[in-house]
């Protein structure tokens, strides 16, 4: 369906997609209201949820988008998937909605499964409640790692993102990120990431070999779906199981099966990471967390202090074994090895356009990059005026990540759309 300035007046109705006549983000008490009491930092989409099924999404007035955010790639399984729903009231009518962290069968199910499905030797799991409360154990089980060891840098990437609290911005972005606080971690060295294709792992840029205690490694960098060159990756790996160094990725945003597998750094080839951090897709819905590593790293005689409140809330466990075992259902996994491919094509075909400088791709996710960053932001409202919802980065891309349930047919319509706007702009500007 072309939608043209006169049909975009009238509304927009198809099996996938309802916007009302005049539909504007600028007009939204509900955002009003929670701006007057939320910092600055809150969401600058103003587009109220109201409810969000499979891969759709609708406001308060009946609009209804085709999801391609996954909330914040948070839901893999699919938004309220009656699995998961299933899972999470059977959960509530067994009157255990908390249990600091005693024993629960919930707790003891999820993190059985989840190890039974992945690589032998993490053979330990420590749940908690959001990303950046992984990654902060990361770094406090590398650093008492290296402690031990005599191994004292960490080497993490320019541009990586790990999180919101101190040891996160210590780790993310670049050596300032952290300058906020007068906290300084002389010890974590940053590397170029490797944007161009071509680059390969250089150890010269590296402190002495055998003082580094680990690698941290976004799995791909959030920002813009950008993946580091296959073989960068594999002789960093070799490079630090040679040289005694641990290797942690960052799955929060890749595991779960975005890009295929169910860990995002097996798409790099075999290897065997010390510690991968998992958040976000992990439960499809409720929050929870989690830390997979080799169970040496725990055995630390620092009071490591690995566990919190909420950590492996028997609710959240459940949702997560019912996330994780519809994902792993062989339905599923046909699913998605017809959805990729055309996912991945679809992608791949908006590079002609004239804003655009290269589309990062990788199962089911991608970054649209953009020559301009306002350019970005344009597309990424005139999308939502159309009914279709991508993740607004604020920067020179446009970030594509929908749930893992959706259909063939829904991803031709939603990269259609972003097709004819980039067609409408590009040619309204030539
Ligand atoms: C790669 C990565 N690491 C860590 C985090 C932090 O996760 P959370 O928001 O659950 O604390 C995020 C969140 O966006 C992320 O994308």
């Amino acid at each position: 369906m072309v939608v043209t300035k006169k049909s975009r007046r009238k509304g927009i109705r198809t099996a996938l997609r309802c916007i009302e006549a005049g539909f504007s983000l600028a007009h939204n008490a509900l955002y009003e209201r929670i701006k007057k009491h939320e910092p600055r930092s809150t969401n600058k989409i103003s587009l109220t949820w109201h409810s969000a099924k499979n891969f759709s999404v609708s406001d308060d007035r009946g609009n209804r988008w085709i999801d391609l955010t996954s909330g914040i790639f948070v839901a893999n399984a699919g938004h309220a998937n009656p699995k998961i729903k299933q899972a999470i009231l059977k959960q509530l009518n067994a009157n255990l909605l908390f249990a600091y962290n005693y024993p629960t069968h919930s707790k003891e199910q999820f993190e059985a499964a989840l190890l039974r499905r992945s690589p032998k030797h993490l053979n330990t799991i420590a749940l908690l409640n959001s990303g950046s409360e992984a990654m902060e154990l990361a770094y406090k089980l590398i650093k008492v790692y290296g402690k031990r060891t005599g191994k004292k840098y960490i080497v993490t990437f320019k541009g990586n993102y790990h999180g919101r609290g101190l040891s996160n911005d210590i780790i993310s972005g670049n050596k300032e990120k952290a300058g906020w606080s007068g906290v300084k971690d002389d010890r974590v060295v940053f590397l170029d990431f490797p944007y161009n294709p071509e680059t390969h792992f250089n150890p010269e840029k590296l402190p002495p070999a055998k003082k580094i205690a680990g690698f941290i490694i976004e799995t791909f960098q959030g920002w813009g779906a950008w993946f580091y060159p296959r073989t960068f990756i594999n002789t960093l790996a070799k490079f630090a199981k040679k040289n005694g160094a641990l290797v942690c990725f960052d799955e929060m945003q890749a595991g779960f099966y975005r890009l295929g597998p169910l860990y995002g750094y097996q798409t790099y080839g075999a290897m065997k990471p010390d510690i991968l951090a998992l958040g976000k897709g992990i439960s499809s819905s409720l929050p929870i967390a989690g830390i997979l590593a080799r169970g040496a790293l725990f055995n630390t005689t620092a009071r490591a202090d690995l566990y919190g409140t909420h950590s492996g809330n028997p609710v959240s466990c459940a949702a997560a074994l019912a996330s994780l075992e519809f994902l792993s259902s062989s339905k599923e996994i046909a699913r998605r090895k017809k959805t990729i491919p055309l996912f991945e094509r679809e992608l791949k075909s908006l590079e002609k356009f004239p804003q655009i400088k290269c589309v990062n791709v990788r199962g089911l996710v991608a970054g649209i990059i953009f020559k301009e960053t306002a350019e970005a932001t344009e597309v990424v409202l005139e999308c939502i005026r159309r009914g279709v919802l991508p993740v607004c980065t604020n920067r020179e891309s446009i970030k594509i990540g929908p749930p893992l349930t959706i259909t063939a047919s829904a991803i031709r319509e939603a990269i259609g759309v972003i097709r004819e706007i980039l067609s409408e702009r590009s040619q309204s500007s030539s």
